[in-house]
């Protein structure tokens, strides 16, 4: 298992440098590749130190392992999946973690090279606010994707954190849809007909992320329609599984009725604390009962994590030298690893 504790990262003062004295590019992933290598450096290094290792850490030293990656840039390509993968980001239980794994690990594939797409399917909008695309009511939305009226290519925002990245945003006018979509034709599946393979095809997308609202309702439904994948972020803590079992029978109702093709491939555990022996609970039951469905890496609480929403970024662009940022692009990693070996749907 990853598990990257906040106790263990680099001090303060070097997080702060990362951060504040070297603002993100606009694109870091752009043409000028060599600067996203020195922001996004691969996962082989600091995240599996030891804590030995970790004391003898210094920014040197990271300057310099990330100028050797700019030497090797090839080292920081993610494989592409074997088949496109949408997959629906979802858990009715409220700030498990959500928005934050949809952005973070969609912003980490997109910064190594994999085209990917995020549908904010939440009325908050924290999705959209979090990379930085517009959202206020009036802007081009997933809402007129789900009324019919826009196609979901046309929706689609080229994010700041990456032109890898696009974004179909939320604003507002969503939240009075669960309500509208009742007495629609074909009200679970007005996002399915939306992504198409021809407009997905036109976006040129390897994955697509559906961030899901707190609630099993029709949104939520509408995005399991949609997808092949389910990716439920589970929070280490107390009361993780309550509700979960309400989750899964959802799934199984939305497999047998609307989606066969639809499996759980992917369990996240989130906001990990260290300190605390009931993580470590939380985290050996999740496992015993979903087995390598459960990403090995493990997210850990972190402030610079909840912080970078404010920013209008992910922590991937907010501050990659940190745990936070570290322990997404694992994810990713492992996430991409899987997609690139496995038959997905
Ligand atoms: N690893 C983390 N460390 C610290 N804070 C985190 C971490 N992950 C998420 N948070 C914070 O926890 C809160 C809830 O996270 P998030 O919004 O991602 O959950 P959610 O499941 O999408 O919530 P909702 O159900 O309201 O949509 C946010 O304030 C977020 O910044
Ligand atoms: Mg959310």
């Amino acid at each position: 298992m990853t598990v990257y504790r906040e106790s263990q990262s680099q001090p303060q003062t070097e997080a702060a440098h990362v951060s504040r004295e070297t603002p993100p590019a606009p694109y870091p992933d752009g043409t000028a590749g060599a600067a996203a290598d020195v922001l996004f450096p691969t996962s082989q290094h600091s995240p599996q130190q030891t804590p030995e290792e970790s004391s003898v850490w210094t920014p040197i030293a990271e300057e310099a392992e990330r100028a050797t990656r700019v030497l090797h840039p090839e080292s920081l390509r993610l494989p592409r999946p074997l088949r496109r993968r949408v997959m629906t980001v979802a858990n009715q239980k409220g700030g498990v973690g959500k928005t934050t794994t949809t952005v973070n690990l969609a912003a980490a594939l997109a910064l190594h090279g994999l085209r990917t797409l995020v549908i904010d399917l939440d009325p908050q909008g924290n999705a959209s606010t979090a990379l930085g695309v517009e959202h206020r009511s009036g802007t081009p939305s997933v809402y007129e994707v789900l009324l019919g009226e826009l196609s979901l290519a046309d929706a689609a925002a080229v994010s700041n954190q990456s032109r890898n990245l696009l974004c179909v945003p939320a604003t507002i006018d969503l939240a009075g849809s669960e309500i509208e979509l009742v007495s629609m034709v074909a009200r679970e599946s007005r996002l399915k007909e939306a992504i198409t393979g021809e407009v997905l095809d036109r976006i040129d997308a390897d994955y697509v992320f559906i961030d899901c609202p707190p609630s099993l309702g029709l949104l939520t439904v509408n995005a399991m329609v949609a997808a092949q994948e389910v990716l439920i972020p589970i929070q280490c803590e107390y009361y993780a599984l309550e509700g979960l079992s309400q989750l899964l029978r959802n799934i199984e109702l939305v497999q047998s009725h609307l989606n066969p093709a639809l499996m759980i491939s992917t369990i996240l555990l989130t906001m990990y604390d260290g300190r605390t022996k009931l993580a470590d609970q939380v985290t050996s039951e999740v496992r015993g009962h979903f087995g390598d469905l459960v990403l090995r890496t493990v997210i850990p609480r972190s402030v610079k994590v909840s912080e970078a929403p404010g920013y209008g970024q992910t922590v991937l662009t907010y501050d990659p030298g940190s745990r936070g940022a570290m322990s997404y692009l694992d994810a990713a990693r492992e996430v991409a690893q899987r997609g690139a070996q496995e038959e997905t749907s």
